[in-house]
C-alpha cells in the first residue's frame, strides 16, 4: 500500500494543484492532501474553508483524503504511514527551494520526495497570483475550479 502526501497551503486550491492531485491519485493507492496550518502567514481563506473547497473538488476520487497539519511535514508523514511526498514543479524557479526541502526532509526522516512536472497549461499559475488578479478585477476563470471562483468573488467582495 503506497500512501503519499501532497502538502501545501492551498489558499485557495487551483487547477494546477488539482492536476497534480488527480495525476498522483492515478499512481498511488492513497493520496493525502495535507493543508498546512500556518498561523503566522496571512491567508485569504481559513484552513476550514480551504479544506471544504479541497474536499468538494476532489470528491470524485475514491483514494484522495484531505487533512490538516502543523509542525514538520516529516512528523505528519511518520504519524500517517506516508512513504513519500509528491510535489508539482512548475519551472526552474521552483527547483532550488523544492530541492532544499526535499533534501532536508530526507535528511530528517528519510522521507522521499517525488516531483511531477506540471501541465504546461498551468505552469505560470499560483494561488498568490490568482488572489492578486481576482482582487483587482482580473478574470481567473479556468484557472481555479468553479466553486473556488465563486468563493473568491464572495470573499473579495466582503473585504
Ligand atoms: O503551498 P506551499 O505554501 O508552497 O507549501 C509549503 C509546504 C507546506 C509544503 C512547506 O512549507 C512545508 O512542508 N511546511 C511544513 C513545515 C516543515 O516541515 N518545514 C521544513 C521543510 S524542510
Amino acid at each position: 500500500m503506497h500512501r503519499v502526501v501532497c502538502p501545501g497551503s492551498f489558499d485557495p486550491v487551483t487547477n494546477g494543484h488539482l492536476d497534480i492531485i488527480s495525476r498522483t491519485a492515478g499512481l498511488y493507492d492513497e493520496v493525502i492532501v495535507a493543508v498546512l496550518i500556518n498561523i503566522t502567514k496571512h491567508s485569504l481563506f481559513s484552513v476550514d474553508e480551504r479544506i471544504d473547497m479541497l474536499t468538494e473538488v476532489t470528491k470524485g476520487y475514491g483514494n484522495v483524503r484531505i487533512e490538516r497539519f502543523h509542525g514538520l511535514l516529516v512528523d505528519f508523514c511518520a504519524a500517517n504511514g506516508i512513504t513519500a511526498v509528491v510535489k508539482g514543479l512548475r519551472a526552474v524557479t521552483d527547483f532550488e527551494y523544492e530541492m532544499q526541502m526535499a533534501q532536508m526532509n530526507y535528511r530528517l526522516a528519510k522521507v522521499e520526495t517525488l516531483f511531477m512536472t506540471t501541465n504546461p497549461l498551468y505552469s505560470f499559475l499560483s494561488s498568490s497570483l490568482v488572489k492578486e488578479i481576482a482582487k483587482y478585477g482580473g478574470d481567473v476563470s479556468g484557472l481555479v475550479p468553479e466553486i473556488v471562483l465563486d468563493r473568491l468573488h464572495t470573499r473579495l467582495a466582503e473585504e
